[in-house]
């Protein structure tokens, strides 16, 4: 009996969040499906103390918009940060002949951030980001369900450039 309460209260709350309008956090942003073939990878980054190669990536209409002087991150930008393993020999990252670390095709994280419209109002001003939200996945597209809180926190000392990091010198560089 208890085991068919529970199950029917599951069910009840089940029914409850899916009506309910999305809150602010990470399920407001959806994994960027195809962006390896559609987004253009703007920015390389070697970060030899985590032994990864990442790859930014940002969807055409944006980059567009941007190049074309539009100032900050036009609504509708999806920036993505994929992290690759590299080479190693051993513990050591193996070189290419210019010195870089050689990334593999194996992918650790894949963080999305995601400027929509009317996104960001329910944080307070000490969090938000403007109109961005985060979030993270695997690379076969499942969420990570942590909080992105500290994806907030950080990125809002980027505020005078859009939170944006690498992604800065598009918005602001004219
Ligand atoms: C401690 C600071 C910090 C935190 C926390 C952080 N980031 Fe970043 N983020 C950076 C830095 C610095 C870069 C530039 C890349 C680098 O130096 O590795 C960056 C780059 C990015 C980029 C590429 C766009 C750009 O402008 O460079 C995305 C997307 C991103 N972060 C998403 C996230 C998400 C999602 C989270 C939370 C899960 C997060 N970040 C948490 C500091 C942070």
């Amino acid at each position: 009996m208890t085991t068919l309460r529970l199950g029917i209260a599951a069910l009840l709350a089940a029914a409850i969040f899916t009506t309910l309008p999305a809150a602010a956090g990470p399920e407001k942003v959806a994994f960027p499906v195809g962006y390896q073939t559609d987004f253009v990878i703007f920015e390389r980054i070697d970060r030899d103390d985590r032994k990864i190669v990442r790859f930014m990536y940002v969807n055409r209409d944006a980059l567009q918009a941007a190049k074309a002087g539009q100032p900050g991150a036009t609504q509708g930008t999806v920036l993505v940060m994929e992290d690759h393993k590299v080479r190693l020999n051993g513990e050591e990252p193996v070189r290419d002949a210019n010195g870089r670390l050689v990334p593999t095709d194996e992918l650790g994280i894949v963080f999305v951030m995601e400027k929509q419209a009317g996104w960001g109002s329910e944080y307070g001003e000490a969090l938000r980001n403007g109109e961005w939200e985060y979030a993270m996945f695997r690379a076969n597209g499942e969420r990570i369900d942590r909080p992105t809180t500290g994806c907030l926190e950080c990125h809002k000392g980027q505020e005078a450039v859009d939170y944006t990091f690498t992604y800065s010198g598009f918005l602001f560089s004219r």
